[in-house]
């Protein structure tokens, strides 16, 4: 990143998006592998990724799937597992089904050409207010608001609004406030939108961050309620405290002359779609579990280390325990068996995929002392 200049963005000389504009143009990221064009598919497929995921993470996931997806027409002829492979550990898979789902009803509508208006696009499935107008902006210099989760920090704290943004009503007053700061509409295709946009997302989350902002670098520190205030600290308002729902289950890691049994998700829920291990409640005899739902025989188990993982909604504490098997007879529908080290090829979740990395590791480790626990 270029050095900031400190305090030389005095408030009242000029406006807010000119000064969001001249920051970013100096100090914004510049070398975004989605900003190396302005093609739409792209630019969505970044914006979808980084819903709830941070750049960093989301670098390598996106030059291995336009890798292997370069077009949008790509991404709709191909089939579903192979797009949850690519996403297998950023998390949130829904977001990978509504890509699919929403490329396949973008050819089927729009043969050939991307929608091109933030109301067009707010229609493809997985694809919010926000979202939409960050896509129309980037990728078509249409003046819209955006208000992700990092704007939505920039935001209440320049203008000293409180109350938690999740709550609807002070959601539309960060969505007004959002409209209001817009460059204005005389600068329709100087590129102004484009830099503006970019510009809100990067303060947000260069200078603007959730604890220590470096105010101090700030292009809207000379007026920002929270900074002037001293309130950084206590705008945004936090989520009200609300304590997660806890599951407990075990999950089976079932081991045939060194091969894994997978199954696939239900297609909606939790994991739609991808590969996981079997799982049954906490207090279900395992080797009995393997008999009556498998009807495989359980030859030695023992209990590897707890795991725990959070969903927006609850936070799920697995139990592995690891199961070696008498010859198998038959697979049945939904089941997948593969060596541990191929499964991590396979659309995993992320806690499933550091089971089965255990499980290698495990072995690996064992196998110098006793020979394969495979
Ligand atoms: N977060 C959401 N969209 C982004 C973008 N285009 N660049 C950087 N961070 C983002």
């Amino acid at each position: 990143m270029l050095e900031h200049v400190a305090g030389c963005y005095p408030a009242g000389v000029n406006s807010f998006a000119s000064r969001v504009i001249h920051w970013q143009q100096c100090n914004g990221r510049h070398y975004l592998p989605w900003k190396t064009s302005r093609d739409p598919y792209r630019i969505w497929l970044s914006e979808i990724m980084l819903q709830q995921t941070q750049v960093a993470t989301v670098i390598p996931y996106f030059e291995r799937f336009v890798a292997r997806f370069p077009t949008l027409p790509q991404l709709a002829a191909a089939h579903e597992d192979d797009v949850l492979a690519l996403w297998s550990g950023l998390g949130y898979y829904s977001r990978a089904r509504n890509l699919h789902a929403a490329a396949r009803a973008i050819v089927a509508r729009h043969p050939g050409a991307f929608p091109d208006t933030a109301e067009l696009i707010a229609l493809l499935p997985g694809v919010g207010r926000s979202t939409a107008a960050a896509v129309a902006a980037l990728a078509f210099g249409q003046h819209c608001a955006i208000l992700d989760g990092n704007v939505k920090r920039v935001l209440a704290r320049h203008g000293g609004v409180a109350g938690w943004p999740g709550d609807k009503k002070v959601e539309a007053a960060l969505w007004h406030l959002a409209e209001s700061l817009l460059p204005p509409g005389t600068l329709k295709g100087t590129g102004a939108i484009e830099t503006y946009t970019q510009g809100m997302m990067d303060l947000g989350a260069l200078v603007c961050t959730r604890s220590q902002p470096a105010c101090t670098t700030c292009p809207l520190n000379a007026d920002c309620v929270a900074h002037t205030q001293r309130r950084t600290a206590e705008l945004p308002t936090p989520r009200p405290k609300k304590v997660l729902p806890e599951r407990q289950i075990q999950m089976l890691l079932l081991l045939d002359r060194g091969e894994l049994l997978l199954e696939k998700r239900p297609a909606r829920g939790i994991w739609g779609g991808m590969w996981s291990l079997p799982e049954l409640p906490i207090d279900s005899d395992p080797a009995q579990h393997c008999r009556e739902r498998f009807g495989l025989t359980a030859k030695s188990q023992h209990t590897l280390p707890k795991l725990s993982h959070s969903f927006t909604h609850f936070k799920l504490h697995i139990q592995p325990v690891q199961l070696r098997l008498a010859p198998r007879l038959s697979t049945l529908p939904g089941q997948i068996w593969l060596p541990p080290a191929d499964a991590l090829g396979a659309a995993l979740p992320a806690p499933i995929r550091t089971l089965v990395a255990q499980l290698i590791a495990l072995t690996a480790a064992t196998c110098t002392f006793s020979g394969s626990m495979l």
